[in-house]
């Protein structure tokens, strides 16, 4: 059986156990797990998004940035930026593109992923995250717009998602989606019909989708996390530092892309140790 190389493990440990930003001292970026990949995650100008690009530049991607706000996704650049210019020896590879995307758009979608083949040839990791919140309250007084808007972003925004940037995989024989769905998209969520609906959409795309790419290599997974600390929503009454937190995502983010060859970790429920 042919074994890793030891700086690998070092640095798998380190993602496993959540301090990914205590990687060893001797680590270079050659040796990191995700070196010569490329990575997009979409709405990664804030929140959970923000947090998964970090943790994907951290173990040695380039990280394509998208999203709606160009500002917001300059800042995470900035933000992965800062991390590489660590003094020596820790300093890790500082990439990471900005690509101005609307995911319920399709022509901006197709555009973002002709823009990843030209200027970066490949993609291994697609991470679907970008997601808005419906309205709250009982579903007989939700605006029919917001129900198209929510789902227009979190289920057809994967599709056009998928649809785009998959084929650079399958060409490749390779690859890793990962959607980021919700613990709504598991249970009731009185108050909140169209966004669980959403979400319970997003897992059987995931299923479906992963049977169908399966043949072609190609591994896609789904999150399920419960409230994260994040802008998404207000925390009324909740102890945030009980609470998950953006980087608790990165971190099942970074255990499925790390994950040896033959290994599939379909889908991942995330709740936090102790209620909020
Ligand atoms: N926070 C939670 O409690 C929680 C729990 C479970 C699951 N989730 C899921 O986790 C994901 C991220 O949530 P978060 O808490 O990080 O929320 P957030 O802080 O509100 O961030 C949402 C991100 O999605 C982007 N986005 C929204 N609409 C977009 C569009 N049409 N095109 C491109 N990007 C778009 C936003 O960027 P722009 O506005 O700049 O485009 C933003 O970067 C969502 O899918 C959410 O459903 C969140």
């Amino acid at each position: 059986m042919k074994m890793p190389s030891k700086k690998i493990v070092e640095v798998r440990v380190g993602v496993l156990t959540g301090i990914a930003s205590n990687l060893p001292l001797n680590v270079r970026s050659k040796d990191l797990p995700l070196n010569n990949q490329v990575a997009l995650v979409t709405g990664a100008g804030r929140g959970i998004g923000r947090a998964i690009a970090l943790q994907m530049a951290q173990l040695g991607a380039h990280t394509v940035l998208c999203g709606r706000a160009k500002k917001a996704l300059e800042k995470t650049a900035a933000a992965i930026q800062n991390a590489a210019s660590e003094p020596e020896p820790t300093k890790l590879p500082a990439k990471s593109s900005v690509i101005e995307c609307d995911v319920t758009d399709l022509g901006s979608v197709e555009s973002a992923a002709r823009q990843v083949e030209r200027t970066l040839q490949r993609l291994d990791i697609l991470v679907n995250n970008a997601g808005i919140g419906s309205d709250t309250g009982p579903l007989l007084e939700l605006d029919p717009a917001n129900w198209d808007e929510v789902f227009n972003t979190n289920l057809r925004g994967v599709y056009y998602c998928i649809r785009s940037f998959a084929p650079l995989m399958v060409r490749a024989r390779s690859g890793h989606i990962i959607n980021i769905s919700s613990l709504a998209g598991k249970n009731a969520l009185p108050n909140g019909a169209a966004y669980a609906a959403s979400k319970w959409g997003l897992n059987g795309l995931t299923y479906s989708v992963a049977e169908e790419l399966r043949a072609h290599n190609i591994r896609v997974s789904v999150i399920c996390p419960g409230s994260v600390n994040t802008e998404f929503s207000p925390h009324t009454g909740k102890n945030a530092e009980k609470m998950l937190q953006a980087s608790d995502v990165a971190h099942a983010v970074a255990m499925i892309v790390t994950q040896a060859p033959q290994s599939f970790a379909s889908e991942i429920l995330l709740r936090p140790t102790q209620k909020p």
